[in-house]
């Protein structure tokens, strides 16, 4: 059975009330639970984890490349400002699905600058909460492909 991280970033514990006209009112334990069951659904294992600390996303993302088949990474606002995150995705060599809840390019332009797009294998952003079902299908369907 393919096993999968989902990997969320600062600020992203508070989902539920933060900026909910941005967000959503879903809660982190809300999308943990949605995965849960659809792994399940479609016969995966699913690890999930949260990080306020970009050191601490870096060492996941280690730990991801001795055990997991593919990452998906909503770094939050890391996505703008790390080399740090774009090295350690080139580094593991497993397939990372950048995820954001909101359109990110829809927003101040200060987000419109990924430095994870360019070593993500691609990039959901923009449906809320249902973005980490429709990665989770992206990432099955390209590790099969792959395979
Ligand atoms: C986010 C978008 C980022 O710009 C922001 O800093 C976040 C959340 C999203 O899921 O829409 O923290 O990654």
């Amino acid at each position: 059975m393919r096993s999968i991280l989902i990997l969320n970033g600062p600020n992203l514990n508070l989902l539920g009330t933060r900026q909910p006209e941005v967000y959503g009112t879903t809660t982190l334990s809300d999308i943990e639970e949605m995965c849960r069951t659809y792994a399940q659904a479609i016969s995966v294992n699913v690890a999930f984890d949260q990080s306020n600390h970009e050191g601490d996303l870096v060492d996941a993302l280690h730990a991801a490349r001795e055990t997991k088949d593919g990452v998906i990474l909503n770094a939050g606002a890391y996505t703008h400002t790390s080399v740090a995150l774009h090295d350690a995705i080139a580094s593991i060599e497993l397939p990372v699905i950048e995820l954001h809840l909101s359109n990110i390019h829809a927003r101040e332009a200060f987000r419109h600058r990924s430095f994870l797009s360019p070593v993500a294998i691609g990039l959901i952003c923009g449906f809320g909460a249902r973005g980490y079902t429709l990665a989770m299908d992206a990432l099955v369907s390209h590790l099969e492909t792959a395979s």
